[in-house]
């Protein structure tokens, strides 16, 4: 029997591709009376906890939202915060996540970064780009339909260069000009702190994705938080449209 999507995941023990939106550092700080900020620092350490768990678990790829393109409108103390945070996560754990054969990826708008920003993003993924363990995709200055209108324009100039005819546009040539082409579809997508969307987040990428809420806010993710998701995934019929169930486990 040919392989087919659903027939990948049938029997697959973890989920290839994870994709976290990491929501809720801002209230896990008010309901302490802390600052938002240590609400941000106190997410940075969930989200190291969490590269170690989906790496000993066997998950390939974990993307996480990091920055979205809507964050800009934040404060301009808290954005200077979530920069100074993606600088020294960078900086400090970019050493260990190569020792432990982390390859990094970037996925988000590039242009209009403050020079230094552009330069890490950069840096990790040259230092990381032979490693062949997890794949920690970074979605930062990230919206999807930033990342769609961006697929848009290279098939339009592929078409004006006369590389490509009209006709022969097909969901591959849009997939083949997104951000990250090669990485597959994710598997399950965990959205924590309790709200239900996706905002702007893989919407090309997500059309079959299972989506698991959790309702704790994201510093108190966690290995057991993780695995909880990931069993309640497995207790999903993924269809992919057709009509055999298949789990996920
Ligand atoms: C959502 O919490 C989280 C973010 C906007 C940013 C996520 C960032 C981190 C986990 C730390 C930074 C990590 C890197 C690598 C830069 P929120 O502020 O929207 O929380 P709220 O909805 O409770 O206000």
């Amino acid at each position: 029997m040919p392989e087919t999507e659903a027939s990948r995941v049938a029997g697959y023990a973890p989920p290839r591709h994870v994709a976290i939106i990491m929501d809720g550092n801002g209230r896990w700080a008010a309901a302490r009376g802390l600052p938002r900020g240590e609400g941000h620092r106190r997410g940075v350490e969930a989200l190291r906890r969490t590269v170690r768990a989906a790496g000993d678990l066997g998950i390939k790829y974990l993307t996480i939202f990091s920055f979205s393109a809507e964050n800009w409108s934040r404060p301009a103390s808290e954005i200077g915060e979530l920069m100074g945070l993606l600088r020294r996560f960078i900086r400090n754990d970019l050493a260990e996540l190569h020792r432990s054969n982390v390859r990094v990826r970037i996925i988000g708008e590039r242009q209009g970064l403050e020079p230094d920003i552009a330069r890490l993003l950069i840096e990790a993924e040259d230092l990381t780009k032979g490693n062949d363990g997890l794949i920690l995709i970074v979605a930062f200055n990230y919206g999807a339909r930033q990342e769609i209108t961006r697929a848009a324009r290279r098939i339009s100039e592929r078409v004006l260069a006369g590389a490509l005819a009209v006709d022969d546009i097909t969901m591959e040539t849009v997939v083949d000009c997104l951000d990250a082409p090669d990485v597959p579809d994710p598997d399950l997508i965990i959205r924590t702190s309790g709200e239900q969307r996706l905002s702007n987040f893989l919407l090309w990428q997500a059309a079959y994705s299972e989506l698991v809420f959790v309702p704790s806010y994201w510093p108190d993710f966690d290995r057991a938080a993780l695995e909880a998701a990931i069993d309640e995934y497995r207790q999903r019929e993924r269809r992919f449209g057709g009509l055999i169930a298949k789990t996920g486990s």
